[in-house]
């Protein structure tokens, strides 16, 4: 199938781009802003059904048949808890899928999206050169993945943190999660020192197209790739750091008619395996790329029209 391309404006061609894990929570963000933010450019989202990623074969078929300029490569396997129990997919998804696009796109570009558990969390505000030490198999994947795709001298990485949304089927995000529990009552207790920078999943969005936007005009801000790998890194959070507590304080009065039963506890207190207490991410590098402030998480909840539909409800 081809698709005639219109000139976004005199220093940016339009551009095909694949969107993998379209149908997850930042992947249709993704989609959802491209026609504003990439007017002209031919954007696929491609879901599970259009394409299996672990299908190694169709995926080398569809990029020849449709090559893509971009890969935004959201598609993984993105539980922490599930990753623990299910150690050889988290490989094949999270390592092995972005080897085979990262090595298929090598004259394209490819964007691969890690997460702040690439870092022990030891000692919070990471920056993109710090040193990773994943405590957790999800982490452990992503960090290898990341390596894999930085090999590639055109690609890029983007690590998020927890973002905040309506996932299409309404129990994937931390919020909606959270508010399922609150729905059944159930007494929730928040480390009150376990540290997390959470991001609106629309401005994780809003910033990857403006860096993708950036890099396509060669913009000056962006760092010299050089010989560094880790500067085609990008932490992408939002610009305060809460603890759990203090997010669940935030999300609680968001929702007072469910009565949330919140607990302060402490990671101290935790039986189960080794969680990250600070993952908090610096993020200088990307915000000076952007026209605009990355949200401080509470202030941009506080401003946000509440739509119980889509949040949970
Ligand atoms: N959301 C966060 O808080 C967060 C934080 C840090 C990093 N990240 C990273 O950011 C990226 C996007 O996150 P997200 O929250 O949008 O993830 P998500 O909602 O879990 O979406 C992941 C998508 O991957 C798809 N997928 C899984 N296996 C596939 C396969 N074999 N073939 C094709 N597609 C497959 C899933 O399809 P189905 O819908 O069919 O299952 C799902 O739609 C991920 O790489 C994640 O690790 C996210």
């Amino acid at each position: 199938m081809s698709t005639r391309t219109q000139i976004t404006d005199p220093g940016v061609p339009g551009r095909t781009v694949w969107v993998t894990g379209a149908a997850g929570l930042i992947g249709t963000e993704l989609v959802r802003q491209a026609a504003a933010s990439v007017p002209g450019w031919r954007v696929l989202g491609l879901t599970r059904a259009d394409l299996d990623l672990t299908h190694s074969a169709a995926v080398t078929a569809r990029f020849r048949s449709e090559p893509p300029d971009w890969i935004l490569h959201c598609a993984g396997l993105t539980k922490s808890p599930q990753c623990q129990v299910e150690p050889e997919l988290a490989w094949t998804l999270n390592v092995e899928v972005t080897r085979q696009l990262s090595e298929l796109a090598a004259s394209a570009r490819l964007l691969f999206f890690s997460t702040d558990l690439v870092f022990d969390g030891r000692a919070g505000g990471y920056r993109e050169a710090d040193a990773v030490n994943p405590l957790n198999r999800y982490g452990e994947t992503k960090a290898v993945a990341e390596r894999v795709v930085l090999d590639g001298p055109r690609h890029l990485v983007v690590r998020t943190s927890l973002n905040y949304g309506s996932s299409r089927t309404g129990d994937r995000t931390f919020n909606e999660e959270t508010v399922r529990l609150w729905r059944e009552r159930r007494p929730m207790t928040l480390f009150t020192d376990e540290y997390r920078c959470p991001i609106p999943a629309v401005s994780t969005a809003r910033a990857v197209w403006d860096l993708v936007t950036a890099v396509e005009r060669g913009d000056a801000r962006l760092p010299e790739p050089g010989a560094d790998p880790t500067r085609r890194l990008f932490h992408v959070a939002g610009a305060e750091k809460l603890s759990r507590w203090e997010l669940g304080r935030a999300l609680a009065e968001r929702w007072p008619e469910l009565q949330p039963e919140l607990r302060p506890g402490s990671l101290k207190d935790y039986v189960g395996g080794p969680r990250p207490a600070d993952t908090s991410l610096v993020c200088d590098r990307v915000q000076a790329v952007l026209d605009w402030s990355l949200p401080r998480f509470s202030e941009w909840l506080r401003a946000q029209p509440r739509e119980p539909e889509r949040e949970g409800g």
